[in-house]
């Protein structure tokens, strides 16, 4: 079979990719601690830009200095203020080693009421929207999670030998099943609870989200003088700007609550004092998720016209995801491969003519033919990533046989979520990359420079 396609060139604001293969956005806990980036972060990426994607995307990146912000409890990277600059220009820097690799930060206004503010500040309520908590509907587990909660928790494997019971449990018969499964969860597997049942928010201010709005911009602008090249505003997956987005967890009366305009106001607005500081053509994106896939959440038709409004906004391209934290399975977690695809069309037509990536991608030819339908203009691989990094160039090279799958069993995902070391099971590298430079260090723009270095180094005498 012939790959070419996904090798090549594509614009993407004011840079060029050198292919259509992205990395998608994936947190993955190993920023250090007080969320600066770590020599494993770098590490981490550094592996994939070896590997050989066009565009790295990072995990979400949060610019929210307040405590409730909501996002303290997974320890996430941040760029707040100066301190955190230079270990972002540190991972930039080596990225920009590995021939023509571009790198997108992914920029967070916090998460609102998906994440707890940490223990020791339990005082302080996450701020968002409206005061509406998040709650998951047990039955939209799917087979990795489901996979994973059993290995955690044995006891839980025999309460519930079958989740498809689960899954198809009727309104009723999940009513008088939840009780019993929370207080299972509280005891045996306490760090999930707060996925699963979130504290009430509380109902931020207006000054308050301008303030959000005017902060991001200030961070974005500072993020391309770091060294990236491109920046995508973190919207999806019912996160802080998600839940402003869906009538479901925004039930204001104000400018940014009732008509889909209103909504969308926080995004539109950061938007547009974004490219106000940045100019016109860097390129600045937007992840949204395709459907929340919840009653009363922001449907399909409501996204596409958001993202004609970002589009007017300012934004230049759209990254597609799906669902939220209350519908793991389907945000996260899809057991199969793409299914993000049936968004595509909606995204692409609302664009006119901007890039959409389009993420969930195993197989290279299940990938060259959502590139092919011409409904997305990169695709982009995430949990793939972590299974083999070295996926763009085994394709590249024709060495199909030799790629990593990943097994989708989810454990990636349940160790951020249960605050453990991310591991892999296909892949034992993964969370030990720092040890590991060797195999990406070979990249012969940084050779060549070092080279140059020790060769004089060598001439001088000993003294
Ligand atoms: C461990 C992990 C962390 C993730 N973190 C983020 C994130 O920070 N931002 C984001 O937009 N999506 C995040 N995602 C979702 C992925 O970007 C992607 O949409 C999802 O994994 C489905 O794609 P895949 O099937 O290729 O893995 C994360 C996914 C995983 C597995």
């Amino acid at each position: 079979m012939n790959f070419d396609r996904l090798f090549e060139p594509v614009a993407l604001g004011d840079i060029t990719l050198k292919n259509c293969i992205a990395m998608s956005p994936m947190n993955l806990g190993y920023t250090g601690p007080n969320g600066y980036h770590s020599d494993q972060n770098t590490a981490w990426y550094a592996l994939r830009a070896r590997g050989g994607f066009g565009l790295i995307i990072t995990e979400c990146v949060v610019m929210n200095p307040h405590r409730w912000g909501g996002q303290e409890s997974l320890n996430p990277s941040l760029l707040i203020d100066e301190r955190y600059y230079r270990f972002h220009s540190e991972m930039t820097e080596m990225l920009h080693h590995f021939n023509g690799c571009k790198v997108c930060i992914q920029l967070s206004p916090g998460w609102g009421r998906q994440g707890h503010p940490h223990a020791e500040s339990r005082d302080c309520p996450a701020g968002a929207p409206s005061p509406v908590p998040l709650q998951v509907d047990l039955r939209h587990l799917n087979k990795g999670w489901e996979k994973q909660i059993k290995r955690l928790s044995p006891e839980m494997a025999e309460l519930v030998p079958d989740f498809d019971v689960l899954r198809q449990m009727d309104d009723a018969a999940y009513a008088s099943m939840v009780d019993t499964l929370m207080a299972f969860t509280a005891e045996k597997i306490p760090e999930m609870l707060h996925i699963i049942y979130g504290d009430t928010p509380r109902e931020l201010t207006i000054p308050e989200i301008v303030d959000l709005e005017d902060r991001f911009a200030v961070q974005a602008q500072a993020a391309f003088k770091l060294g990236y090249d491109a920046l995508e505003v973190h919207a999806p997956h019912g996160y802080l700007m998600h839940q402003f987005l869906s009538p479901r967890s925004n039930r204001r009366h104000d400018i940014y609550g009732g008509s889909l305009e209103n909504r969308a106001r926080f995004l539109t607005n950061t938007l547009m004092k974004t490219r106000e500081r940045i100019g016109p053509d860097k390129p600045l994106g937007v992840r949204l998720s395709g459907d929340e896939l919840m009653p009363g959440g922001i449907t399909h038709d409501e996204v596409v016209r958001v993202v004609a409004l970002c589009r007017k906004a300012g934004a230049n391209f759209f990254n597609i995801s799906q669902g939220s934290y209350e519908n793991p399975g389907a945000a996260f977690a899809p057991d199969g491969e793409d299914e993000f695809t049936r968004w595509a069309p909606g995204f692409k037509e609302a664009a006119e003519g901007l890039p959409v990536i389009t993420p969930n991608f195993i197989h290279p030819e299940t990938a060259l033919k959502a590139l092919e339908s011409g409904s997305t203009d990169i695709i982009s691989l995430g949990r793939q990533a972590i299974a083999d990094p070295f996926w763009p160039v085994k394709v590249k090279e024709g060495r199909i046989g030799d790629i990593v799958k990943c097994a989708r069993c989810q454990r990636c995902y349940m160790d951020l979520m249960t605050a453990n070391w991310a591991r892999c099971s296909v892949n034992p590298l993964v969370g030990k990359e720092k040890y590991y430079p060797e195999l990406f260090l070979d990249t012969p723009k940084l050779q060549k420079k070092i080279a140059l270095f020790t060769k004089k180094a060598q001439d001088l005498p000993q003294i």
